[in-house]
């Protein structure tokens, strides 16, 4: 009788065996949970078609923060909400601004969580374009300098990591300068490199407010058809002096992911996104799949395809699993 002198299955028959042989283990590490924040006090509402994340006022968002880093969460990522809006997104770069606040007060309330800041003018401008917009066009370079000036701010506030997410090309290299000019020259960038015109954001746009008011935002983020050009940007990216780079959405770009990790091999970011969270809650409340496991299988997916570390709204979720499984 022949028998194969491999046989796969003997490593799998318990679960001692099979985590002995585990190839990728997810972390509290690797999380970082993006939260929303919103001027007022103690607003704390919950999102739509995001269940379980909330606009929370700077005070509110003090508390979360503690919590996240209670869990054991190294990280956050703020996005904020201004009290109005114009064509220049002002208070993107405002002292006052909303996002200066919550990184003062988060701060204050536990200063070893990693403050990361998004770096993007569409939650403040009117027109909800990430750049300047003249005669109907997003315009490139213009728009380098109101995203300096923003980073800047953000580090004067005390963000640790600032993470530009416009997709305007050179941002790197100029928000770079302007940070090394005021001797910021250890903040880190982490870039939103490979970030593609997905309908993965749709969620994330109703919670920031920030769907662009005509057009779309195909003459600035990338063809979701392209791999390659991917490569490019990150490329890119690296050489402006990035230190972090990112793909987003992760779940139908982890090849990219993968190639991102295989060809550059440095720190890679991938960013589990609204629509990805938003459709792991949908069909886990309508009781059509397993949330948590889906939830367990989908992060150690990234991780497996290359991400050292992992943006999802589901941070805190995972935190706890973790916690619970040993
Ligand atoms: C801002 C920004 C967006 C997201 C992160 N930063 C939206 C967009 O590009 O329209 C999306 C995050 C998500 O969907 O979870 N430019």
């Amino acid at each position: 009788m022949y028998y194969p002198v491999f046989r796969p299955r003997r490593l799998r028959q318990n679960e001692t065996f099979r985590r002995l042989v585990r190839e990728t283990r997810l972390h509290l590490e690797d999380l970082i949970q993006p939260l929303f924040v919103v001027h007022g006090r103690g607003v704390r509402q919950e999102l739509v078609a995001m269940p379980g994340c909330y606009h929370l006022s700077v005070d509110e968002l003090a508390r979360e923060a503690k919590e996240v880093a209670t869990l054991g969460i190294p990280g956050i990522l703020l996005f904020g909400l201004p009290a109005a809006k114009d064509a220049v997104g002002s208070e993107a770069y405002a002292d006052d601004g909303i996002i200066q606040q919550a990184i003062r007060a988060v701060k204050d309330t536990v200063s070893d969580l990693l403050v990361i800041t998004d770096v993007c003018l569409c939650e403040y401008t009117s027109h909800g374009h990430c750049g300047v917009v003249e005669r109907g066009q997003v315009k490139n370079d213009p728009t380098l300098e109101l995203l300096a000036r923003t980073a800047l701010s953000h580090a004067e506030a005390g963000a640790d990591i600032v993470a530009p997410s416009d997709m305007m090309d050179g941002r790197v290299a100029v928000i770079r300068e302007a940070l090394d000019e005021e001797r910021f020259e250890e903040i880190p960038i982490m870039a939103y490199s490979a970030k593609y015109a997905s309908g993965f954001y749709g969620p994330f746009r109703e919670a920031a407010g920030s769907a662009p008011q005509f057009g779309d935002r195909r003459s600035y983020q990338m063809d979701p058809a392209n791999g390659d050009e991917a490569l490019r940007e990150v490329g890119l990216d690296l050489e402006e002096g990035a230190d972090i780079v990112m793909v987003k959405p992760a779940l139908a770009y982890l090849d990219i992911l993968w190639r991102v990790k295989q060809e550059f091999r440095g720190p890679v970011a991938a960013y589990n996104v609204s629509g990805e969270y938003a459709m792991l809650k949908a069909a886990g409340r309508l009781g059509w799949i397993d949330e948590e496991r889906v939830l367990m299988e989908i992060l150690t997916s990234i991780k497996r395809a290359g991400a050292d570390l992992i943006l999802t709204y589901s941070a805190k979720e995972a935190a706890r699993l973790l916690e619970n499984r040993r």
